[in-house]
């Protein structure tokens, strides 16, 4: 279990602080998510030619080349079945870049081979972060559908990467994304569960009307000392209509962030537990680029034993780029353990206060709503449970909290930082060197992890 070590750690320091019970009639665990959001296969699906393939006979069984075969023959119209109880190995990349108007009805597992130094050398490649991808999805009308596991066998993975950095420019150890897409328009995925992956569990690149449903996500590690790293559960770039209604989440990284270039999102009940948050960005990168996001709503959140509820992030230092994150409201944010309930950091990535100020973000935000966010953090920053700190090379402008009553665990006044937003915040607020804020961040604590029933189903 990941955060065990952290865990353990938390249980010795733990606080008076009696943490809250996720609310009733909220899921605690997959199972639960699962009873309350059941995916149902839906009749219309049951009038399509139907593609039949083999199974793996075991975990060494690459069934590739049928796989993709289904495909093919399922194109224009049909459907790829892979039935419940069955595993389909994958060991070796797939383009599947000429989908039109194709199904895949997934009941069983697809189950990645982890044979790692043979996927470093022969998966698929793209420049953004030096990213892997096992296999490529792209064309029109794709739907996966089902209550099968998309599985990414990704502890062989974590175990050999840990200690590395991903975004240390000397990192070689590259990992997979469990499911990529370019150039695809309309691509619904319902009922899946995505398990393991490597790296990002997905990455949508230059593509449109992306949407899931009822979908879990996890990534959990067995080795204490080898967690799931950078296991995000939804990445983009150039992407246009997206939405995502019913989650669960339970990784290592950002739970959904859509990086450069985003229009029209849409994010609806999601649980995100031990996450890095609803992360707007990364942006503004590489050098010269220009990157936006922009009209985005995310509402009816629970984010739980994570870093940040609500997250937007911006690169600074002398190579980076620019843009603008316009139009986004986060509303009904339910915090339980975050480090912040909100957080704006234009000192991305891994740049000291010197080289920030040197070299500031050169990305403005603006028209940003945070509505009705409550619960409480983690007691790390003490009494400090958000903080936005804008570039002094960019606009900050109209963002607003409204409804937000998040507490520290701490106790006392919960205090908001800010630093060179223009205008009102709608709460009060205080930079970063003031005496209040100053205060605020040294009266830390910690509490307990936001706790679930026991025995837990969720395993
Ligand atoms: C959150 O994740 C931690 C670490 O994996 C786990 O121990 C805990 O049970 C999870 N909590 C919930 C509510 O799922
Ligand atoms: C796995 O199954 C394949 C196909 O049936 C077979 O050729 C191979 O020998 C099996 N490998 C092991 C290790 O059992
Ligand atoms: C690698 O995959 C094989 C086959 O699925 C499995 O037996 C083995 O335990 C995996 N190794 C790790 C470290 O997960
Ligand atoms: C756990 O991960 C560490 C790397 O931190 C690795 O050295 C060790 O072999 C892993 N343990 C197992 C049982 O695979
Ligand atoms: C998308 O399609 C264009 C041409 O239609 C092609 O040049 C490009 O390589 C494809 N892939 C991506 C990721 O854009
Ligand atoms: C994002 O859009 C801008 C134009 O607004 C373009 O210059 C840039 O290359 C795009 N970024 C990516 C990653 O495609
Ligand atoms: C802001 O985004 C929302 C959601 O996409 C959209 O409905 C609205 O029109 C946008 N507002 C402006 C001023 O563009
Ligand atoms: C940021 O805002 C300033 C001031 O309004 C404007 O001049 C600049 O063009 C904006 N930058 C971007 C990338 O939108
Ligand atoms: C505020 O959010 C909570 C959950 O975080 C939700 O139960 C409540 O209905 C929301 N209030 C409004 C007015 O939407
Ligand atoms: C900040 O980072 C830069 C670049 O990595 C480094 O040269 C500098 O020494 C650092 N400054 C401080 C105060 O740590
Ligand atoms: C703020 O939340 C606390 C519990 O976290 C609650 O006791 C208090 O009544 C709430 N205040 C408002 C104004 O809703
Ligand atoms: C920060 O706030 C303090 C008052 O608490 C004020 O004296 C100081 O000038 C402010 N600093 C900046 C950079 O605005």
């Amino acid at each position: 279990m990941k955060f065990l070590a952290f865990a353990a750690l938390v249980a010795a320091v733990v606080s008076a602080f009696p943490a809250p019970e996720l609310p009733a009639g909220i899921p605690r665990s997959l199972s639960e998510f699962k009873e309350k959001h059941p995916y149902t296969v839906k009749r219309s699906s049951h009038c399509r030619k139907t593609v039949s393939i083999r199974a793996s006979q075991n975990d060494t069984d690459d069934v590739a080349d049928d796989f993709l075969r289904g495909l093919k023959q399922a194109n224009n119209g049909g459907t790829l079945y892979l039935p419940k109880d069955k595993t389909f190995v994958i060991g070796k990349p797939l383009d599947l870049t000429f989908l039109n108007d194709v199904q895949v009805h997934l009941e069983g597992e697809i189950k990645f081979t982890n044979d790692t130094a043979y996927w470093q050398k022969n998966a698929f490649a793209h420049p953004f972060q030096n990213s892997l991808m096992f296999w490529k999805w792209g064309g029109k009308n794709i739907k996966i559908y089902g209550n099968g596991v998309l599985n990414g066998n990704g502890q062989r993975w974590w175990n050999e990467f840990a200690g590395s950095e991903i975004l240390d420019p000397g990192n070689t150890y590259l990992r997979p994304i469990l499911f990529y897409a370019e150039n695809t328009t309309g691509i619904e995925i319902e009922g899946i569960h995505f398990k393991d992956s490597p790296c990002w569990t997905t990455f949508f690149v230059t593509s449109k009307h992306i949407s899931f449903k009822d979908v879990a996500c996890t990534a959990e590690s067995n080795n204490a000392t080898a967690l799931p790293k950078n296991s995000d559960f939804f990445d983009s770039l150039n992407v246009e209509h997206v939405s995502v209604e019913r989650a669960w989440v339970n990784i290592g990284d950002d739970c959904f962030s859509p990086k450069s270039n985003a229009t029209d999102l849409y994010v609806n009940t999601m649980y995100c537990n031990g996450t890095h948050g609803q992360s707007m960005g990364s942006i503004g990168q590489y050098s010269g680029e220009k990157s936006f996001i922009r009209d985005v709503v995310i509402e009816n959140l629970w984010m739980l034993n994570g870093q940040h509820g609500a997250r937007l992030k911006s690169w600074a230092g002398p190579d980076v780029g620019y843009g603008f994150i316009d139009n986004v409201t986060f509303r009904n944010f339910w915090n339980a353990n975050n480090e912040y309930s909100a957080f704006l950091d234009s000192c991305y990535f891994n740049v000291n206060a010197t080289t920030c100020s040197a070299y500031p973000s050169q990305v403005n935000i603006s028209n940003v709503n945070f509505e009705n966010f409550s619960g409480y953090t983690s007691g790390k920053y003490g009494r400090a449970v958000a903080r936005l700190t804008c570039s002094p090379n960019a606009v900050c402008e109209n963002i607003k909290f409204k409804n937000f009553n998040v507490t520290s665990p701490c106790g006392g006044e919960p205090v908001v930082i800010c630093d060179g937003i223009s205008g009102d915040l709608g709460v009060p607020c205080v930079n970063s060197t003031s005496p209040e804020a100053k205060a605020a961040l040294k009266n830390k604590c910690s509490t307990a992890m936001a706790t679930l029933p026991k025995p837990t189903p969720w395993s």
